[in-house]
């Protein structure tokens, strides 16, 4: 199973991703996670990615496609994965089509969550991380046990550097020029449902197990 999680910053992607591994365990390969990697290691792909992370650009398409090629031939590819904030232009779409050709990959479903501008202010600047496992929480709809540490753990728990607020904005409207259009780019191939995602997690994982099941690509219950 291959599919793209699409949507603005703060629509659930990453924590819709980590529901939908519980169902079906195939890694999550979401570009903001290994870019943040990459930075915090200060490697050669992090000098490169920080000042375009950290003011909410896009990182170049180039390196994007990079990191995926890489990616997507790792053993753990095997079976399937799913793409967390990624592709993210027409261009790195239309690479990912000549990519997938040359590995007779296919693609199949993109959801797209769909949110308000409210929903994302309110929902990333109560956003915390772990440091070690990468769990999401949040401090209003989900808050860990503990102040600051995991639950699944035990790592610390931060902010990203880029959500505050005048950085979402930024990364908003990044989203709104750069991203949007691959909405109607895979509407036009018929591949995509739409999620809204100003709902609570529950009701809107449903409707994604439900799509996932009818298309045959999860366990019938
Ligand atoms: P990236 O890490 O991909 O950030 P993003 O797309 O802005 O998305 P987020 O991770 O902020 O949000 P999310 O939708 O995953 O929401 P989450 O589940 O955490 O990218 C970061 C940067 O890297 C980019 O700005 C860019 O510079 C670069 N980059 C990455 N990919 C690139 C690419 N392909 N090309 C070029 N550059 C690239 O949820 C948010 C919060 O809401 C959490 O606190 C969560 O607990 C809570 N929440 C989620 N769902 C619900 C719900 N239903 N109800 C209540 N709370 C909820």
């Amino acid at each position: 199973m291959i599919i793209i999680l699409l949507g603005p910053p703060g629509a659930g992607k990453g924590t819709i991703a980590g529901e939908i591994k519980k169902e079906k365990d195939i890694p999550i390969i979401s570009t903001g996670d290994i870019l943040r990697k990459a930075i915090k290691n200060g490697s050669d792909l992090g000098k490169e990615a920080q000042s375009y992370v950290n003011s909410g650009k896009l990182v170049p398409d180039y390196l994007i496609m990079k990191i995926i090629e890489e990616r997507i031939k790792e053993k753990d590819c095997k079976k399937g994965f799913m793409f967390d904030g990624f592709p993210r232009t027409i261009q790195q779409a239309v690479d990912l089509e000549l990519l997938f050709k040359r590995l007779k990959h296919n693609i199949d479903q993109v959801f797209y969550f769909e949110t308000s501008k409210n929903t994302i202010i309110e929902r990333l600047s109560d956003r915390r991380v772990c440091t070690k496992c990468g769990a999401i929480y949040n401090l209003n709809y989900n808050p860990p046990k503990i102040k600051d540490k995991c639950d699944k753990c035990g790592g610390e728990l931060i902010q990203r550097d880029d959500d505050k607020e005048e950085t979402i904005l930024k990364r908003l409207e990044v989203f709104n020029d750069e991203t949007l259009p691959l909405v109607d780019y895979y509407q036009k191939q018929n591949i995509l449902t739409k999620i809204n995602a100003d709902q609570d997690l529950d009701d809107r994982f449903k409707e994604v197990e439900a799509r996932l099941k009818e298309l045959g690509l999860v366990g019938k219950k």
